[in-house]
């Protein structure tokens, strides 16, 4: 059985805030198999970037992991010393962000950055280091990386800038990488090329990749597995294939009418009605309730993640879809 890499269990994100408690995540489980890419996928606020960054306990000042687990290969990431962790991010676990120029360092060369995190984390001597790098910029398709090594990070377009940030999150054969919406700052032929190097690299490695990001469109290209996250709460769960064919989540549908189509007129473009808004002291129920068009009385109690008839990989939360 094919173990997964990262398990979160019933992770809870607080913020105490003058207005009340904020719940920027509220009881989500996750499991990343290995070589599997997993999306994350919400509206803005939902609560994606805090789950990316609890996996190596980056939790903006102020948020506190109230309570879960955040199992990687069995250990438990929330519960290990902080010198651990800090030996696990980029060796074992990388990040790649928006904007690439916050994982790099203006005033140092690709170069040295390369090499350093090849030298930090792998033990390699400086020659052998330098070999390996410009291997690493040749296979993600940086033209003349003898050339491009020698750059400061300012002197790459923004595309170049992003393949560096994923050869080094890849440099040391990571189990894990974490992408946050790492395509949304370039263009549509750029972000497409990115995306597919990513899958490569995923596949060729076997990296595990938890992929956050609110385009659906996205999601269907690259994602093995997605999760649909609403106000902290994961809402369905399914393969790629299953959400594509049967959405069961009101939320999740709506999600799927609000996508661009080339085939429909403009003014038929659908948007959810409302807003989500901020989790400040809301009630104990279906977080999605008042801007659901299918809500029954019932749905005012909270419900849980269980499965769509007969499907256990499939999971809604949902009364409407049980
Ligand atoms: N430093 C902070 N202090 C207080 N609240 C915060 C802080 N950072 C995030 N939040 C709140 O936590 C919730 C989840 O935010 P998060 O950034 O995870 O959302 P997201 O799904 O990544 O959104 P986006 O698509 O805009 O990146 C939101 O309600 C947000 O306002
Ligand atoms: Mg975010």
């Amino acid at each position: 059985m094919n173990e997964p890499v990262l398990n979160i269990k019933d992770l809870r994100i607080h913020f105490q805030l003058p207005q009340g408690l904020l719940k920027a995540v509220d009881g989500v489980s996750l499991e990343i198999r290995r070589g599997q890419i997993m999306g994350l996928v919400g509206e803005s606020g939902g609560g994606k970037s805090m789950v990316g960054l609890s996996i190596l306990r980056l939790v903006p000042e102020g948020g506190r992991i109230a309570s879960g687990e955040i199992l990687f290969e069995g250990k438990n990431l929330l519960a290990l010393p902080d010198h651990e962790v800090r030996s696990i991010r980029g060796s074992e676990i990388s990040m790649i962000l928006q904007d690439p120029l916050t994982s790099l360092n203006p005033v140092f060369r690709i170069r040295s950055q390369m090499i350093d995190v090849l030298r930090l984390h792998k033990g390699y001597g400086k020659k052998e280091a330098e070999l390996i790098a410009i291997e690493l910029l040749h296979n993600i398709g940086i033209p003349d990386p003898e050339k491009n090594f020698q750059k400061y990070p300012h002197q790459l377009s923004g595309g170049m800038r992003q393949r560096v940030v994923i050869a080094i999150a890849f440099s040391c054969n990571p189990k894990l990488i974490i992408a946050d919406e790492p395509t949304t700052a370039l263009d549509v032929t750029i972000q497409a090329q990115i995306l597919r190097l990513l899958k490569n690299l995923s596949k060729e490695y076997q990296t595990s990749v938890l992929f956050i990001t609110h385009d659906l469109g996205i999601v269907a290209n690259l994602c093995d597995r997605v999760a649909v996250i609403y106000a902290g709460e994961i809402v369905e769960t399914a393969s790629t294939r299953d959400l594509f064919t049967s959405p069961r989540h009101p939320y999740t549908k709506a999600l799927f009418r609000s996508i661009p189509r080339h085939d429909r007129k403009q003014e038929q473009l659908f948007s959810i009605e409302g807003m989500m808004g901020t989790p400040i002291d809301w009630p104990d129920r279906c977080k999605f309730y008042p801007r659901c068009t299918e809500k029954l009385d019932a749905c005012k109690d909270a419900t849980s993640l269980a499965p769509v008839a007969r499907s256990g990989d499939h999971r809604v939360r949902c009364l409407r879809c049980q």
